[in-house]
């Protein structure tokens, strides 16, 4: 389980922004590496394709370099696990679990409890209720029990809700079977084999808002008589496959309707996860590179959620290049942060950029307790250069939303008023860099004076660093 830590500052210093989007890291930064120093998990599925060795060297040498959980895409369903009665494989998934270990990931466990890919030998007994619960009850047992302190978290029941009013998905075998009193039996057997291990309810389209008839509001008042009645569940996984809004009016989840869960998860002492992301655009259209930039954005929301809110801690993202993906049958396209030639899309820069600029609060650290403070935290970006001694007219400083110290200690200070950045402290030339939230250069300039003219670089956010003689200091500024 993650070490609990005090976090430090994200050094921002060792990033080098090049020409290009990849190279706009220091080679030895990456996702993973970002995501243990923040206490978070960033992870991608192992596909079916990994399984059957059917992937380019490259797809692993990405996989165990970026990520730090990985999950199977079906090699621990029921249907890979026990495909005849009583009669058990878990070669694939040992498979996975040793690369996990030898790479020092954490593992999700998917699926226990599913009405979906269940073999047909379990529809038989359909009619049955007490050999149904006797049938899962013994999945569990044997499931479980062999990965016992191997898998550190599961997904005991999977999608029981249905999806378009709020009620128990009616032709799920189990609970048809069994009635909805299964999902409580699991969680319960799931911790009775595995005390250890993390239990996650996990569904889909709990980023559409809370309110009673919304999926995520019917999920929360089953959570509450779970907690109520003592029923270990200790996670809710939002799978958060979305499309970007743009190629779907419809589409209506978001993740400020997502952070809403979690923020109502917290109260009750339940961790969110985003356990499947994946950003799609319609089957069929042109995606533009803007397209792809703005799917970025979107990556870097749902991400600020797992790095802002406290109760929240892991970022899987459903399949790694836009080569495999399942998405294709789901009449969706490019929903993933590599293109189909492995190489990083804006998505990757975005997160990479975000994780490289975060500072949490200095009061809280993400710890793996479950019964951790969870009190709401004011995510809002603070103005943390009113710390700042040199600090001087405060109206001006009042004039972006988003300046936060993020560098290392130096003895530069910077203050924006409008669009003049005034850095300070500096003892010799002054040079200064800014970048998109990506990574990407935008404007340098330099000179001695500590004035600067920002006025040509148009509104949004920014990274700005400002470098004299050793000293170096970064700022997200938010020109208006
Ligand atoms: O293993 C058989 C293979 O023997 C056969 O030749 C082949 C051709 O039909 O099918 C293979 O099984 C496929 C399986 O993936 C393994 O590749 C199934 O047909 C196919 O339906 C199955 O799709 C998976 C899907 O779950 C099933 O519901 C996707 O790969 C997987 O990405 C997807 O993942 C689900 C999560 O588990 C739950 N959340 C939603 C998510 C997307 O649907």
């Amino acid at each position: 389980m993650k070490k609990a830590h005090a976090l430090v500052g994200v050094v921002f210093g060792t990033a080098f922004f090049g020409a290009g989007i990849s190279s706009a890291f220091a080679a030895d930064e990456t996702l993973r590496s970002l995501a243990d120093k923040n206490n978070i998990y960033i992870g991608a599925i192992l596909n079916s394709q990994w399984f059957g060795g059917g992937l380019p060297g490259e797809y692993e040498q990405i996989h165990k370099q970026q990520f730090n959980i990985v999950v199977a895409e079906n090699e621990m369903k029921f249907d890979a696990t026990e495909p005849q009665e009583n009669r058990f494989n878990y070669n694939s998934g040992d498979k996975m679990v040793k690369y996990a270990k030898e790479n020092g990931m954490r593992v999700r466990g998917h699926a226990l409890a599913w009405h979906s890919q269940v073999p047909n030998w379990v529809n038989n007994y359909k009619n049955d209720k007490q050999k149904l619960l006797s049938v899962l009850k013994n999945h569990i047992k044997n499931v479980v029990g062999h990965w016992k302190g191997q898998v550190d978290e599961w997904d005991v029941v999977n999608e029981a809700i249905s999806n378009n009013e709020p009620m128990w998905r009616s032709y799920s075998v189990w609970y048809q079977g069994i009635g909805p009193e299964f999902i409580d039996s699991a969680f319960v057997w799931t911790h009775e084999v595995d005390p250890d291990a993390e239990l996650c309810y996990n569904d889909y389209n709990l980023e559409q808002g809370i309110n009673p008839n919304a999926k995520a509001g019917f999920l929360l008042e089953q959570v509450k008589r779970w907690v109520k009645n003592g029923i270990p569940i200790h996670c809710v996984g939002s799978q958060t496959h979305v499309e970007d809004t743009t190629t779907d009016k419809h589409f209506i989840g978001s993740p400020d309707s997502l952070r809403s869960l979690a923020k109502e998860l917290a109260k009750l002492n339940i961790k969110l996860k985003i356990t499947e992301l994946d950003i799609g655009f319609k089957s069929g259209i042109n995606v533009s590179q803007s397209d792809l930039e703005r799917q970025g954005q979107t990556f870097r929301q749902y991400l600020d959620i797992i790095l802002e809110e406290p109760n929240a801690d892991t970022y899987l993202i459903w399949g790694v290049s836009d080569k495999w993906s399942w998405l294709s049958g789901l009449n969706r396209q490019k929903g993933l942060i590599y293109d189909d030639n492995l190489k990083p899309k804006p998505a990757f820069d975005s997160i990479m950029v975000r994780l490289q600029t975060y500072e949490p609060p200095k009061d809280t650290a993400k710890t793996d307790s479950i019964a951790k403070d969870t009190t709401a935290k004011d995510t809002t970006a603070k103005d943390t250069t009113a710390k700042d001694t040199t600090a001087k007219d405060t109206t001006a400083r009042d004039s972006t939303d988003a300046i936060r110290l993020l560098a290392m200690p130096s003895s530069l200070s910077m203050h924006i008023a409008g669009r003049t950045l005034s850095i300070n402290g500096a003892t010799s030339r002054i040079k200064v860099d800014v970048f998109d939230m990506q990574g990407r250069p935008i404007f340098s300039t330099e000179n001695s004076s500590g004035i600067f003219d920002l006025s040509k670089i148009a509104e949004g956010l920014y990274i700005v660093q400002a470098r004299s003689g050793s000293h170096k200091i970064v700022q997200r500024v938010n020109l208006k």
